[in-house]
């Protein structure tokens, strides 16, 4: 039987492409959303993918998700914690609610689908875990102390879930993309990007279907001795 996947944030941009690759690979995947039905939609006709809706940021929400996903598709041997916001400002100018928030649905998102997921995983002895994290929380970003600080979040998340994990053939990785071609990068003020894409050795945005690639890789049957690592994506920007 083919497996199961959960892509959180998985009807745009970077979640659009894993779904994709995943289908791709033969996995049945469901793409959770927390934002526009009408996206979401417009998604599933698209590809065929169902989507789910439901907030990361919510515990019980992720529970009760994870089990209308199990019931109406099987059990969940995959996660790509995927979904994340931005609110960016310099600390000065930043609200406790932007901080809060991103915290919440970034950082928190993970922590809530891996409860939702991994007794599962555990008792059929096979689990995939790849959590998005970012260059921004590897060097940090002017700007982005609530963002860095969440995604820095995940990846000690990673390693220290891939530690209780290994034994139960359960693998937790990260893949820390660089500045990619989506609506969240869009969002940064031209001038400020294009002072970013001036660093970036490769000259260019990444396509979020390299991203797609790299969790491809680690979500494979025989990818199962790699966790507790983190693939950067970047461009050649942060070499860490
Ligand atoms: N280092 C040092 N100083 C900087 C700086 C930097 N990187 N960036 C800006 N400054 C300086 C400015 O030159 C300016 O100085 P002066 O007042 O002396 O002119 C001062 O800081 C204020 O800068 P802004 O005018 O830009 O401040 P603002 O409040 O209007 O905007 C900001 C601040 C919202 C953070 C804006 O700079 C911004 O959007 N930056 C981009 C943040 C970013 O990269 N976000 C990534 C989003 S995509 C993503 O997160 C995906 C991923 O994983 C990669």
């Amino acid at each position: 039987m083919a497996r199961v996947a959960i892509v959180t944030g998985g009807t745009r941009g970077i979640g659009e492409a894993i779904s994709l690759a995943l289908t791709d690979l033969g996995i049945t995947v469901a793409a959770n959303y927390g934002g526009s039905d009408e996206n979401a939609r417009a998604f599933t006709e698209r590809t065929g993918i169902k989507s789910y809706k439901w907030n990361v940021a919510d515990h019980q929400a992720c529970l009760d998700g994870v089990a209308q996903v199990e019931a109406e598709l099987g059990p969940v041997d995959i996660v790509v914690n995927n979904a994340g916001i931005t609110r960016d400002g310099t600390l000065m100018k930043m609200s406790y609610e932007a901080w809060d928030e991103v915290i919440r649905v970034n950082l928190g998102g993970c922590f809530n689908m891996a409860k939702a997921t991994f007794t599962g995983m555990k008792s059929r002895g096979f689990g995939r875990i790849v959590n998005i994290g970012s260059i921004n929380g590897q060097a940090g970003q002017y700007g982005q102390v609530n963002y860095a600080a969440a995604k820095s979040g995940i990846h000690g998340f990673t390693k220290a879930l891939a530690q209780e994990g290994a034994r139960f053939g359960i693998t937790v990785n990260a893949i820390a993309p660089g500045y990619i071609d989506t609506d969240m990068v869009a969002a940064v003020p031209p001038e400020v990007l294009e002072k970013i894409v001036a660093k970036i050795p490769a000259g260019r945005l990444g396509q979020a279907s390299e991203i797609a690639r790299g969790v491809a890789f680690l979500v494979g049957e025989n990818s199962g001795f790699v966790t507790g690592s983190t693939l950067s994506i970047n461009g050649g920007q942060h070499m860490y």
